[in-house]
């Protein structure tokens, strides 16, 4: 009987995606999201899954010699050299589209977390601080701001269930037309930090998007104003932010992600209570796992069976002769 070609999985993905691969794929589940763990295990795949974690650079794609294609789930594909991989015409595809509002709703609900104060809140309730409903801290969000920076597929979701709750919303990204769209978009970045009373990141993690919200866009935002972000860590330098927490410069920040992911024990972050944290969860619910699990098995599947995968986020550097079999 012919070997079924193999599929290395950094994490578990949902029951849906494996059920489409058993029988089709022999499946390695990683045992943990190390580099050395992938370096040991790629060598005979033909596909592989990865999530956020799991770092797929020159060494480890290159150890990799059967691969053909990499499917990110979700959208970064921040932990993949796409360079090395097109030149070796391996595939790296993503699953737009099967996350954007199970984000958006992330960073909703870290918005009302922050103005309603509900980590505080709970806790006095358990601490019995009933007291502190006489002297309420919480906010209405109503009419106040939030500022959109990247204004791509969660930022628009985002936008637009902000707006569904009264807020204003002001958005900055260099990189699309602002002609039809009806926020008021800024061309000016520091208007975003001046203005809003919630700044919410949505944009990639590129060498220029590294670190840039630093102490200048810090000082900049309202003593009462929060720093959402659901995008990268990577994206904030976190020393700056930790000073602007500690010199009360800001209101506070709710963060899904980090520059160093799982988050250090010792991370100053962890002492603030105006700080919201959360697991990198933001894009994963029941309901987007689901659908990003279909969504990365028929990438594999679509490659098994010689059919070039959707979503490819490394068209530029593939071989010619493949940047034209998409169109075939
Ligand atoms: N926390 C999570 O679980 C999770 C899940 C999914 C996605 N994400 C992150 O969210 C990010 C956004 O996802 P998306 O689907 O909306 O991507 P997208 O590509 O649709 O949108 C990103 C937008 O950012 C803009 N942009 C790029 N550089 C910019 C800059 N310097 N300043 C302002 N805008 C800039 C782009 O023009 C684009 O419109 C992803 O890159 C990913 O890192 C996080």
């Amino acid at each position: 009987m012919k070997d079924l070609p193999k599929v290395f999985i950094s994490e578990p993905i949902n029951a849906k995606g494996m059920e489409m691969l058993q029988g089709k794929a022999d499946i390695v589940i990683a045992p943990d999201t190390r580099k050395e763990t992938a370096l040991a295990l790629i060598g005979k795949a033909d596909a592989a899954i990865l999530r956020a974690t799991t770092i797929f650079d020159k060494e480890v794609i290159g150890e990799g010699v059967n691969l053909k294609t990499i499917v990110r789930t979700g959208i970064g594909v921040d932990n993949v050299d796409l360079k090395f991989a097109g030149e070796k015409g391996i595939y790296v595809c993503n699953t737009p589209g099967t996350n954007d509002e199970t984000v958006a709703e992330h960073a909703v609900a870290m918005i009302l977390a922050c103005a309603k104060q509900i980590i505080l809140m709970d806790k006095a309730v358990r601490n019995q601080q009933w007291k502190e409903r006489f002297s309420p801290k919480q906010i209405d969000i109503r009419n106040k701001t939030v500022g959109i920076i990247g204004y791509g597929h969660i930022g628009l979701a985002t936008a637009h269930f902000c707006r569904c709750l009264g807020m204003q919303v002001i958005a900055y990204d260099p990189f699309i037309s602002q002609a039809g769209l009806d926020t008021c978009f800024t061309n000016d970045i520091e208007v975003i930090f001046a203005k809003s009373d919630f700044v919410s990141l949505h944009c990639p993690s590129t060498p220029l998007t590294h670190k840039f919200i630093g102490t200048q866009y810090l000082n900049l935002m309202k003593k009462t104003a929060y720093l959402i972000n659901t995008s990268r860590g990577e994206l904030i330098d976190e020393p700056a932010l930790v000073t602007a927490l500690a010199e009360n410069r800001i209101a506070g920040a709710a963060l899904d992600v980090f520059k160093e992911e799982p988050l250090a024990a010792d991370s100053p972050l962890l002492h603030f209570p105006n700080v919201i944290l959360s697991p990198h969860v933001a894009g994963s619910t029941k309901e987007s796992n689901e659908r990003i699990a279909i969504a990365a098995a028929q990438a594999v599947l679509d490659t098994f069976n010689g059919q070039v995968p959707l979503n490819i986020c490394n068209l530029d550097y593939l071989p010619e002769a493949q940047k034209l079999k998409q169109f075939a």
